[in-house]
């Protein structure tokens, strides 16, 4: 196979503003020089296609609490998936030709809480990310991609999907039968209803639109194990019922959910907690609110107390290792599971992609094609 001599990507440039002083631009670039493989240890991968997750629009809106600086002319973005195209001398186990998935976080093969070390080279702000043709990565830092999947569906599939695996089964495994409340329909919640709902368990879901729950449902309704009560999948509208916990509560007969995926920080934690039942888990994974006007008697919550006597165990969840990577793509080949994707954009117009990111117009993943 004969490989170009240049190709396609984007960079981050500084679009710094003494508001916000940490805000980039992405910049497109239709001949940069072709990418060498660094090490005998690193493959070429031809990127197919790429997720943007939030943290991607975080970087871009200089709103990224990383501790670590994201420098000008990185790639951009997280998540994707491609084929290798080259492979260097000492790789093992991989060759030309194998569809892969590639982690976003390298180096984090096993431990079970993410080394700083990774953290810092953390894809798509800390290292290059997708947004490239062809990506050069060490061998270990990839995973091989379930036969039943297209790109699309597989780009997004590390990152927020092990994130949700590690929320159900990273730390006290979900029991089937279980119930598990998972917050708006975005990429992580997504992957979490679904793991849920196909291991056994029943689902509540919250949104802000009663048009995004009637879709999620009939998606979801697909996964039913035959016979299923007719609750495992429930839904509530957090603008139209502000007090969702307390429905939260009612749904469940008073005893609250046993897993919470909390993505929305601030102006939905307590509520989480309230929602739990004794013992249960509160996974904190996300700070969605953080972006939105959180109404002063949430922000004046004793959210200690509240943990005290909920009796929660809450945990902050920082996505997953290449192990739990590999037990979630195991699960999704036996499973037969496809990740929600609800828009697909062409590379050129990956600016239009993260529009819809900040409009949260999506439901589970956007994803762009990269190349053909
Ligand atoms: N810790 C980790 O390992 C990890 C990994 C991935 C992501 N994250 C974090 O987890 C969060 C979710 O990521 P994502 O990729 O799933 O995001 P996403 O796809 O952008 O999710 C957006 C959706 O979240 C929902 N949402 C926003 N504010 C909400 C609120 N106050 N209450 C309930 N739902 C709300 C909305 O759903 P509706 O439109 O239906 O209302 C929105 O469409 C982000 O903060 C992200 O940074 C963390």
């Amino acid at each position: 196979m004969s490989l170009p001599t240049t190709q396609k990507k984007y960079t981050l440039e500084s679009a710094a503003t003494p508001e916000r002083p940490k805000a980039f631009k992405i910049t497109y670039h239709s001949s940069a020089p072709f990418p060498t493989l660094p090490t005998p240890t690193s493959v070429l991968v031809n990127v197919k296609a790429l997720a943007l997750s939030a943290r991607d629009l975080q970087i871009v809106k200089g709103e990224y609490p990383a501790p670590h600086a994201v420098h000008p002319g990185t790639v951009p973005v997280g998540s994707g998936a491609g084929e290798i195209v080259a492979v260097g001398p000492e790789v093992k186990g991989y060759t030309v030709g194998d569809r892969v998935i590639l982690m976003g976080m390298p180096g984090h093969h096993f431990q079970p809480d993410l080394p700083q070390s990774s953290l810092e080279r953390s894809r798509g702000g800390g290292t290059d990310g997708t947004a490239q043709e062809y990506i050069p990565m060490e061998y270990e830092d990839l995973l091989l991609a379930p036969s039943h999947l297209d790109w699309i569906e597989l780009a997004g599939l590390c990152g927020s999907s092990v994130t949700s695996w590690v929320h159900l089964w990273g730390h006290q495994p979900l029991l089937p039968g279980s119930t598990v409340l998972c917050l708006g329909t975005g990429g992580v919640s997504m992957y979490a209803a679904q793991f849920a709902l196909v291991s056994g368990s029943s689902v509540i879901i919250t949104s802000s639109s009663d048009e995004k729950l009637a879709k999620v449902k009939k998606i979801l309704e697909k996964l039913l194990i035959p016979g299923s009560s007719k609750d495992a999948i429930r839904t509530i509208n957090y603008n139209t019922t502000p007090e969702w916990d307390v429905e939260v509560r009612k749904m469940t007969g008073g005893r609250g959910v046993d897993n919470v995926i909390e993505v929305g920080g601030w102006g939905t934690c307590a509520k989480s907690v309230r929602s739990v039942r004794k013992g249960g888990i509160v996974g904190v994974s996300g700070y969605l609110s953080t972006y939105h006007e959180v109404p002063m008697e949430l922000k004046m919550e004793d959210l200690s107390k509240l943990i005290l006597y909920s009796a929660a165990n809450v945990r902050g969840i920082f996505v997953g290792n290449r192990t739990q990577a590999e037990q979630m793509l195991r699960f999704v080949d036996r499973a037969g599971l496809r990740p929600v994707v609800s828009e697909v954009y062409d590379f050129a117009d990956l600016p239009k992609a993260y529009e819809a990111m900040e409009k949260a117009s999506h439901i589970g993943k956007v994803v762009v094609r990269v190349s053909a």
